[in-house]
Parts: C-alpha cells; sequence; structure tokens
C-alpha cells in the first residue's frame, strides 16, 4: 500500500478481492463479527461506478455491489459469518408475519392429527377423536347408490328378459348396469370390449356355441360351462381323437375342415377326410358342419374360430380336444346383476 487514495474513477481499480482461502465460510461464526483484516476496506471505492457510466451501467453494479464492511460494521447488523467472494450474508430476524404463520401451521398440524385418522399404527392409523373415516364415508355413499336403485332394480328382476327390451327405463338401467358386471367380472376372459380371444368366445359377433338370445345368454351365465361346481352348467366333451384316429387321418380330417370353411387345402386329403367327418364329427357338428348349439359344437364352416382355422390349431384340437370352462355367476352375482350382463352381452350386436 502506498497509502495514496485510489482513484476510484480509473478503470481497473476495482476492489481487490480477499483470497478465496482466507473466507471459508463459518470461519467467523464465533464473534459474528466480520474481522477487518480479512476484508480490505482500505482500497474500496466510494463509489466505483463511472460518473460517465451509462444508466444500465449503473444499475447493474449497483445491483451486485457488496455493501462495504466498514458500512457493515457501522450499522452493526450481524452476519452469518459466511462471506464468499467477500459477498456476506446478514444475520436477520425472520419476519414476524413469517413465524406466526409458521408456528400455527404446526399447531394445525398438532390438532389435525389428535382429531383426525393420522399416524399409521401396525394393522391401521390412529382413529382420531372425531371419527371420520373415509371407508364409512364410501359404504355410505355405496349405500346410497344402492338405495336410490332398489326400485329399478327389483322391477328388473321382476320382469320377463324379453320385455326388458320394450321398457327403456329399464334397458337404459340394464345396459349401464351390465356394463360395470361385465368390467368387473368377465372382461378378463371375454376381453374389456368382449371380442374374446382364443378359447373365449367373442360376444360381439353373431356366431354363438350355446345360443344368443336372452334365455340362452343368461343361462350360459347363471350356471357356467363344463365346471363341476353348478349341476346345471352346460356340458359336452369332444373326444380326444388322437386316441381314436391315426395322424393320417388326422391330417385328412384337417384338411376337410378346411375345405368346408372355405379354406386352401388338399382336395384329394379333404376327399378322404369327408369320409372320416361322417363316421366320427357329424353327431356334434352336423352333417354340414354348421355345429350343433345342443352340444355347444362350434360352426366348422364360418371363418369365425374359437382355437384357430390353421392347420396347426386344427390339428391340436382334433387330436388333444378341447374343453373351454366357464365359472358359474348365480353364486356371485344378484339376480339383477345376471339380468343386467345379460341385457348387455344381448346388446353387444350379436343378440338374437
Ligand atoms: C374364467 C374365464 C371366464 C369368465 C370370467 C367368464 N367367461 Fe364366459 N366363457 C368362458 C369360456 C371359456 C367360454 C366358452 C366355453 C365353451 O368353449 O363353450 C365362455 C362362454 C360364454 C358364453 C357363451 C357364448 C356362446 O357363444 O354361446 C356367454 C354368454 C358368456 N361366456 C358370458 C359371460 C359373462 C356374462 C361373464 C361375466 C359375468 C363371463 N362369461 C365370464 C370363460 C369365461
Ligand atoms: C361329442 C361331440 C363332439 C364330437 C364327436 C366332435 N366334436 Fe369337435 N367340438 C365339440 C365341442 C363341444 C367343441 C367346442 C370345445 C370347446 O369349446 O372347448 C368342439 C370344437 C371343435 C373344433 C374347434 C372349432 C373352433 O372354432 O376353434 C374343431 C375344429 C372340431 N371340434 C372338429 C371336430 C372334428 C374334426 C371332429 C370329428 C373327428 C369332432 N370335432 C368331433 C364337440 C364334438
Amino acid at each position: 500500500m502506498t497509502g495514496k487514495t485510489p482513484d476510484p474513477r480509473q478503470p481497473g481499480q476495482t476492489p481487490k478481492r480477499p483470497a478465496a482461502a482466507d473466507h471459508h465460510p463459518g470461519d467467523h461464526r464465533a464473534t459474528g463479527a466480520v474481522p477487518t483484516s480479512a476484508v480490505p476496506t482500505d482500497n474500496i471505492p466510494a463509489d466505483p461506478v463511472p460518473a460517465d457510466a451509462g444508466p444500465d451501467d449503473r444499475i447493474g453494479r449497483a445491483r451486485h455491489r457488496p455493501e462495504p464492511a466498514a458500512q457493515l460494521k457501522a450499522r452493526d447488523i450481524a452476519t452469518t459469518g459466511h462471506s464468499w467472494d467477500g459477498i456476506q450474508e446478514y444475520d436477520n430476524p425472520l419476519p414476524r408475519w413469517w413465524l406466526w404463520t409458521f408456528y400455527a401451521c404446526i399447531l394445525y398440524a398438532i390438532l389435525y392429527s389428535i382429531a383426525y385418522p393420522a399416524w399409521p399404527m401396525i394393522d391401521r392409523a390412529t382413529r382420531g377423536v372425531l371419527g371420520y373415516s373415509t371407508r364409512d364415508e364410501v359404504r355410505a355413499d355405496i349405500a346410497a347408490v344402492e338405495a336410490a336403485n332398489a326400485g329399478i332394480k327389483e322391477r328388473l328382476v321382476d320382469t320377463d328378459l324379453e320385455q326388458v327390451r320394450g321398457d327403456p327405463e329399464l334397458l337404459r338401467f340394464a345396459g349401464s348396469a351390465g356394463a360395470s358386471v361385465f368390467r368387473t367380472w368377465c372382461a378378463q376372459c371375454h376381453g374389456a370390449g368382449a371380442a374374446g380371444g382364443p378359447g373365449y368366445p367373442n360376444h360381439l359377433d353373431d356366431d354363438w356355441l350355446w345360443g344368443g338370445d336372452l334365455g340362452a345368454i343368461y343361462a350360459s351365465t347363471a350356471h357356467g360351462i363344463r365346471n363341476t361346481t353348478d349341476p346345471d352348467a352346460r356340458w359336452s366333451e369332444m373326444p380326444a381323437f388322437g386316441d381314436i384316429l391315426d395322424r393320417d387321418q388326422i391330417g385328412a380330417l384337417v384338411q376337410h375342415v378346411r375345405a368346408i370353411s372355405g379354406q386352401d387345402h388338399d382336395a384329394a386329403l379333404a376327399a378322404t377326410g369327408a369320409g372320416i367327418y361322417a363316421d366320427n364329427c357329424v353327431a356334434c357338428h352336423g352333417d354340414a358342419g354348421t355345429g350343433n348349439r345342443d352340444l355347444g359344437a362350434p360352426d366348422l364352416t364360418d371363418a369365425i374360430w374359437l382355437y384357430g382355422g390353421d392347420e396347426a390349431a386344427l390339428t391340436e384340437t382334433i387330436t388333444q380336444s378341447r374343453f373351454g370352462v366357464m365359472p358359474a355367476f348365480n353364486t356371485r352375482l344378484s339376480e339383477a346383476d345376471l339380468r343386467a350382463v345379460t341385457v348387455y352381452v344381448h346388446g353387444l350386436g350379436g343378440g338374437e
């Protein structure tokens, strides 16, 4: 230092920064004061903005200029002791309004956790002195909806299924209630859109294994198919022809089935197959192969396949046979829900 006051207006005479190593945050926490030795005050210009600086320059500089330590000291405001490149942090108290809001929040949280279910315990949360429960609320909502629907459900149960179609109000109710029953109980197997999949029939087409009028759909749904729990379940069993016929005969049958369903086939083999079909298959699938609803035997002449119409699928079906099982729903659904889902499935497009 020469003792000469540096000319603040001279460019390049910016305040010298203290070496970063001298100023680790927290260094001066104990005293709270900023040691003057660490902050060079002697060469801080009184006004480091040159007189000829433009307005932008002035604003920009003023904003980022740290308050000189000497002034800080004079105002006697403690800093946190942190200093980064000469920038220090005031240790001002929190605003009152903020503090009281904070305390109010804590108080609210305590009162809330006493009044309402809050703290998780081993099997459930604390109940809260008000006894409020979201589950009770849901139960009450469900009970209210059920009470509101009780009348129309009763009417659905008392009305002949065929007559439901002539009653617009009942039909609308059954359609929407049936749709939600279907999504809950049937979609897993028949698909959310009821289009089915291999082994699970499509309810959108007008091809039915057991029948597509309201009575048949109701019976399939109420008692199920090939289950052992309901004595009235629909039942039939296609034999596994792998035990009865040899491979060549089954190969010929496959070509015959492809022929009657209008697919590419070997004509000579198909002719052989026709004879084997007549001996083994007509009892269930009919002379022409159009099926038999009393036995749930599919129509083999349409292009709709439950298990598949390609050679591999046909060979497997004939060799091993299939055994589609559907559970009974009369033990799971109320009579009103059974009827509603019947009306819904019937209304999907293929109802007869
Ligand atoms: C566990 C799977 C499964 C569930 C769940 C299921 N089904 Fe089925 N359903 C089947 C199978 C498999 C068949 C075909 C049985 C066969 O091969 O004859 C079938 C057949 C049917 C049929 C006869 C179709 C026809 O062409 O004659 C109707 C109607 C039916 N289901 C309705 C329903 C309804 C309504 C529900 C819901 C309440 C339901 N299913 C739930 C598996 C299921
Ligand atoms: C006792 C009755 C019965 C006899 C006999 C029978 N079937 Fe079947 N067949 C059925 C039934 C029932 C099904 C449906 C099985 C199911 O849904 O799980 C079926 C299904 C099929 C299918 C599947 C159709 C599809 O849509 O995927 C083919 C193919 C078939 N049978 C061919 C034959 C041939 C060929 C013969 C003679 C060698 C024959 N069946 C004999 C009852 C019979």
